[in-house]
């Protein structure tokens, strides 16, 4: 495997931006290609057999592209479409899911965690079952929250309703006096500070981007795949949709050049 051959980067859609940009902070000399898959999402509400396919034909894609690694931005493709992933692809794949546990345990005090994410990642139990085999003695409240998606995407980060739905989500998590919330969702950390404000300065909120990050990082050195060329690296957009769409859509949310987007049609 080529050192300086592209890190593959995934998501259902745009929230896995998030990820790129931790990456990119973090490995700035590491090609990226990174695919939104627009055109199918959200995958939160889909089965598993359906988000393993997609999670699949999109791995292949990127395995074409030469990727020396897969990085699975997304939490529900991370819970349900991550085991047929690895099982298939003789590459490293990380996930968001193994990082946000670990990063929970390691700021929890009183060992009450709180897991908010779509529909299919609580129902996976995926966090669920990191956080105990990883902790002892936890308490886990995990609470699906579907409507953060389509509130972050419609632009209303900031909006009385977001605070609203946000209460009544949240309401149980706060009763349970959680010291630590995982976002699990790629979508959440647009929000964070509605959630924050909800359930408090004391509560802390786990993005698992920043710790996937640092994870690829290290897996990197261990495989001694670091690119260390010194030289600036591109970063390769790929969507199932429109092109443009995702570009306006993506640079509303997050401040990142999303110039060089291309389409890719399964
Ligand atoms: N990217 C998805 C996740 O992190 C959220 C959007 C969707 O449902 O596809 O779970």
């Amino acid at each position: 495997m080529n050192k300086n051959n592209p890190i593959g980067i995934f998501d259902s859609g745009l929230g896995g931006l998030t990820v790129v940009k931790a990456v990119h902070k973090i490995l700035p000399s590491e090609d990226i290609i990174y695919l939104g898959d627009t055109a199918r999402v959200p995958y939160g509400n889909k089965s598993r057999e359906t988000v393993e396919r997609y999670s699949l034909e999109i791995s292949r894609f990127l395995v074409d592209k030469n990727v020396k690694m897969i990085i699975v931005a997304c939490n529900s493709a991370s819970s349900l479409g991550i085991d047929a992933v690895r099982r298939e692809i003789k590459l490293p794949v990380l996930g968001v899911i193994g990082p946000g546990a670990r990063t929970a345990l390691k700021n929890t005090k009183n060992k009450n965690i709180g897991v908010i994410g779509t529909r299919a990642t609580i129902n996976s139990g995926a966090y669920q079952k990191a956080l105990k085999d990883n902790g002892n003695n936890l308490n886990i409240y995990a609470v699906p929250t579907p409507l953060f998606v389509p509130l972050v995407e419609e632009g209303w980060s900031d909006s009385p309703i977001t605070r609203e739905v946000a209460e009544v989500y949240l309401k149980e998590l706060k009763k349970n006096k959680i010291d630590t919330l995982i976002l699990g969702c790629t979508h959440y950390p647009f929000i964070k500070k509605v959630i924050s404000s909800v359930m408090g300065d004391d509560v802390i909120l786990v993005d698992s981007a920043d710790a996937l990050a640092g994870e690829a990082l290290q897996t990197l050195q261990k495989t001694d795949q670091l690119n260390n060329s010194g030289s600036k690296a591109s970063i390769q957009y790929y969507t199932t949709d429109s092109p443009v769409i995702f570009k306006e859509t993506g640079e509303r949310l997050i401040d990142l050049d999303l110039s060089n987007t291309k389409q890719m049609i399964f």
